[in-house]
């Protein structure tokens, strides 16, 4: 079976704005599908009070606000309690620092990367430095920028408390198994293990259980959703963890990790994400009784080898280039390669190659796109930083075609 791209392009209608200009910066924020517009409309035209209280709006509110918690919960193979919504990415981390440090000890020792977005890695560095925690950092193969699991395994030890790293960083595009990791580090130590999530969740919904994470995080926006961050922290690690929430509050699911409280609307529209995804599932997959997480896993298949095909001419085009230095592996063939293409071209700067890019209706970026250790690391001025070229499954083979042809000639 194939994904019915026609079907996919229908539900987001910001792609009808401008059919001429090529959307290729999703890993900075994707369009939003059509059901979350409608939630969101709605909530603010109808239930916009406080929710949860008696009166019929405010219980409306409470309730939409419920199901998208129960959706997402269910999507991700988690228990409610598990779940947490903030209002981003990048404050969840900084919240989880304060939780998960604050237990920490001099002796004590974490793990890092120089492959993470900062927000996986800036705020634990600074905890572990406040409380005299030893800090290893499990770095990247400096041509590719990919990590191996060999070079994990001799920094663990006794004294391990929690590895961090990213299910896929936002510059190498390339999924790290996150449940081998996880497997071969909770074999070797006691350590707990938080996963960055925010450039693989926009193209598969991953069961949480299966990854065997004790803490996962991404960002709704990014996911066809409003401006939200997602956080599952596994309940068998909460013991260890300090609430940041007001002391009346602690122990109140989806508040302990939230000091900035809930925001309504947005989270009452993140149902919007996963009633598209039922949608999709339905219109290739018929009427189905499967649970929610096995549904992800369906779509995950079926968008996966779209995925692979729309990357796959990019990344032959540019590995094969003289003038370009490509990021991350050079080919599609292990099915763990996003359409998220980073590359630095060699006779030019990364922003004259874009501006040609973008003048040409070409909607892509350059930088560090807050990867700053991994782009220095990897030799590449942070400053200009890479070329990203980023693709979802709402592109259309049309869409490569066309950011081809505008390569070959911005190159030249
Ligand atoms: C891989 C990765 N991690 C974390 C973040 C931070 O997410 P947020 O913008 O929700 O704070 C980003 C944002 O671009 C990202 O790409």
């Amino acid at each position: 079976m194939k994904l019915d791209i026609d079907f996919v392009r229908t539900q987001f209608s910001q792609l009808d704005d401008d059919p001429e200009f090529i959307f290729a910066a999703n890993a900075g924020g994707s369009y939003v599908c059509n059901q979350v517009n409608d939630l969101m409309e709605h909530y603010n035209r109808h239930t916009r009070v406080q929710p949860y209280s008696r009166f019929s709006s405010s219980n409306d509110a409470g309730k939409a606000m419920d199901r998208a918690k129960q959706l997402w919960a269910d999507a991700l193979n988690i228990e409610l309690s598990e779940l947490t919504f903030g209002p981003s990415t990048s404050i969840n981390t900084y919240v989880m620092a304060q939780a998960i440090g604050a237990n920490w000890k001099s002796g004590d020792e974490i793990i890092v990367t120089n492959q993470d977005h900062e927000a996986n890695s800036g705020v634990w560095r600074r905890k572990a430095k406040e409380k005299g925690v030893t800090i290893r950092q499990w770095g990247v193969d400096l041509v590719t920028g990919l990590l191996d699991i060999d070079s994990l395994l001799p920094l663990i030890n006794a004294n391990t408390r929690w590895v961090f790293f990213t299910h896929c960083s936002n510059i190498v595009g390339t999924a790290n198994p996150v449940a081998e990791i996880t497997k071969a580090i909770k074999a070797n130590s006691n350590a707990k293990v938080f996963v960055d999530a925010v450039a693989y969740a926009p193209h598969h919904i991953c069961d949480l259980k299966a990854l065997g994470v004790d803490g996962y995080a991404f960002s709704l926006y990014k996911v066809f959703g409003p401006h939200q961050g997602l956080l599952y922290v596994n309940r068998e690690v909460t013991d260890d963890l300090t609430s940041q929430a007001h002391y009346f509050n602690t122990g109140s699911p989806g508040y302990d990790y939230n000091p900035a409280g809930p925001q309504h609307a947005q989270i009452a529209a993140c149902a919007g994400v996963i009633d598209y995804f039922n949608d999709l599932h339905r219109h290739h997959f018929g009427n189905s009784a499967a649970k929610l997480a096995e549904k992800m896993n369906d779509l995950h298949d079926l968008i996966q080898a779209y995925e692979n095909q729309l990357g796959a001419s990019i990344i032959d085009f540019l590995s094969n280039h003289a003038d370009i230095q490509l990021i991350g592996k050079t080919h599609t063939n292990d099915n763990d390669r996003a359409p998220t293409i980073a590359f630095k071209p060699l006779r030019q700067s990364s922003e004259s190659l874009v501006h040609a890019l973008q003048d040409n209706g070409i909607g892509t970026e350059n930088g560090n796109f807050y990867a700053h250790r991994l782009i220095t690391d990897l030799g590449i001025d942070p400053e200009d930083g890479v070329v990203r070229l980023s693709l979802v499954h709402y592109n259309r083979q049309a869409d490569v075609d066309r950011i081809l042809v505008e390569l070959d000639r911005a190159l030249n």
